[in-house]
Formats: C-alpha cells, sequence, structure tokens
C-alpha cells in the first residue's frame, strides 16, 4: 500500500528527531508550536500522525491526562512504542489514518495536535474533519504546516543577491521566489538521507484559503496564527537559518470549536425556525 513514501524513511527518520526533534523542529517550528499549545497539565491530548512520538511522549511527561500519538506508517508507530518501551512516559500509540479515527470517541481530547503533517495527509479535509470530532467542545486543534504562500516545494526557493547601501556597504538582499502558488496539486518531496542516497514522499501543496474553507467545513474558527522565528541555534546552525529572521516558511494555527457554527459549516441563526421547526442555516457570509 502506498503510504506516500514514508515507510521507507522511518529508521531514518525516527534517528534524527530523536527524543527532543531534529534542528528544524527544535531550532524553529516547536518553539512557536509549543507556545501555542501552552501548558499540557491535566489535559487530554491526541497528536496526529505523531511521527516516532518524542512530542506525544514530552505532552505525557509534562502531565497530560491522556496522551495518544496516531500514525499510519507501521515502521514509525513501531518506533514510537519501541521508544516508549525503552523510556515509559504513560503515551499510547495507535496505527490509525488521521482521516480515519476508529475507536476515538468524540469529545474525548482537549487539544489535537498536527505538528507538521497535514500537508503530507492526502485527505486532509477528513483529517481536519476528525479532529474537530475528537475535540471537546471547549478544545483546540493546533497545527503547524510549510508555509503554503512561501514554501511550495519545487516551485519556490531562495533568491539571495547583494547590494550596496548609500554608505557603500554591500549587504545581502534575501527574497524567496514562489511560482503557481494557486496550483494545488501533489509534489514528490526529496529527503537527503544519506551520502548519494534520495528518498521520496509524497506532499499536498493548497492554499491559505484552502485550509480555512476546511477548518470552517468542520466547524472551527481560526482563533491564532504564528509564523515561526528560527532561534539564535537555528541561525547558527542552519544555511537557511538567517533567510528565516525575513522570511517565514512554517505557520503555526490554532483553531476551536465556534459555537454556532455547524460542523458543515453553516451558521446557525438564533432563534430562527423553519415552518417544520428546526433551527434555519443561513449562509454564514
Ligand atoms: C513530516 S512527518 C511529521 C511527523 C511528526 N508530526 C513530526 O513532526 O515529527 C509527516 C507524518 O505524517 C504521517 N502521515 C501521512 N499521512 C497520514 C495519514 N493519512 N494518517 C496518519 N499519519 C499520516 C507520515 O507517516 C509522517 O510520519
Amino acid at each position: 500500500m502506498d503510504r506516500g513514501g514514508w515507510d521507507g524513511l522511518a529508521a531514518w527518520r525516527d534517528d534524527r528527531m530523536g527524543e527532543e526533534g531534529d534542528l528544524w523542529h527544535r531550532a524553529i517550528i516547536d518553539p512557536t508550536l509549543l507556545d501555542v499549545v501552552g501548558p499540557v497539565r491535566g489535559l487530554a491530548v491526541l497528536d496526529l500522525a505523531c511521527g516516532n512520538g518524542y512530542l506525544t511522549r514530552r505532552w505525557a511527561r509534562a502531565g497530560a491526562t491522556r496522551a495518544v500519538g496516531i500514525e499510519r506508517s507501521r515502521p514509525t508507530i513501531a518506533n514510537a512504542r519501541r521508544r516508549e518501551r525503552d523510556r515509559p512516559s504513560g503515551a499510547v500509540f495507535l496505527e490509525r489514518d488521521a482521516a480515519h479515527l476508529r475507536g476515538l470517541s468524540s469529545h474525548s481530547f482537549d487539544l489535537v495536535v498536527a505538528n507538521m503533517a497535514l500537508m503530507d495527509i492526502r485527505n486532509a479535509e477528513g483529517a481536519i474533519r476528525e479532529a474537530s470530532r475528537v475535540l471537546r467542545p471547549a478544545g483546540r486543534f493546533v497545527f503547524s504546516l510549510n508555509h503554503p504562500c512561501f514554501d511550495v516545494d519545487e516551485r519556490s526557493g531562495w533568491l539571495v543577491e547583494h547590494a550596496r547601501d548609500p554608505r557603500g556597504d554591500r549587504h545581502e538582499v534575501v527574497a524567496r521566489k514562489v511560482a503557481r502558488y494557486r496550483d494545488e496539486r501533489a509534489v514528490r518531496v526529496p529527503w537527503d538521507v544519506g551520502p548519494g542516497r534520495v528518498g521520496w514522499t509524497t506532499s499536498f501543496h493548497r492554499t491559505i484559503p484552502t485550509y480555512a474553507r476546511w477548518l470552517r467545513a468542520a466547524g472551527l474558527a481560526i482563533t491564532r496564527l504564528e509564523e515561526p522565528v528560527p532561534t539564535d541555534e537555528a541561525v547558527a546552525k542552519s544555511p537557511e537559518g538567517r533567510f528565516l529572521l525575513e522570511i517565514p516558511l512554517h505557520l503555526v494555527v490554532e483553531a476551536r470549536p465556534l459555537p454556532g457554527l455547524r460542523p458543515d459549516g453553516a451558521v446557525r441563526r438564533r432563534g430562527s425556525r423553519t415552518s417544520e421547526g428546526t433551527t434555519t442555516q443561513t449562509s454564514p457570509r
């Protein structure tokens, strides 16, 4: 079965991610994600497409009442389980498709997180719908993405030029080229897994309004949106770190169930009734 190429990368990714995440997670994406997530003590947390589960275990150790990680890639979830056996945190790992959360009850989680995963999920609309279904009414869905405006896979890249300022000093002008942003499609993503060796996964480029529409259709409203800024470690260690000070390649989004917004996106108008006595659905625009 095609699992988007992730099975073949499981060992390499597990090694890279370890217990803290690789440089890009640890020093660019996760600080903002964790800030948006906030304290998890006392919360039931679901980590969608959890990879090797380093964040799921982190939340279990930080006092989550329940920390569940789900993954579709069998070798990837096996790595998460092995790590949990070796150093128990209380996290539980399930092999599931994010768009079909079999066995997970509706309204049973306070927090659902999908770190750098929705753009890798073919049926991301279904995954968002499932995230909404399992969230409690006061819950939150937090996810990070490759920034749809600036990281359009093979159709984006850095453009670095040198210019002189009015004093005659040379400085770097960093720009990001992006082509065909509106062209939503599946893309092949190369990963340098070793000297001369490249692994491939499949990702799905979508525009920001597409994600916003899927959230809305699932009854979720965006309540926070951040563009991670690289830490000093990322600037020092990643060749792209200093470019990210100027142009972000990631987005972190928080969305919450909106009272009155039904899971199909329609707004319930308070007090209005049809002749059959059911609540009128009005266009939310
Ligand atoms: C870039 S990795 C991110 C993993 C982890 N969240 C992290 O940040 O390390 C994307 C993950 O999405 C998983 N994935 C892709 N499609 C999925 C689906 N339909 N359901 C669950 N997981 C899926 C892949 O197996 C892969 O582990």
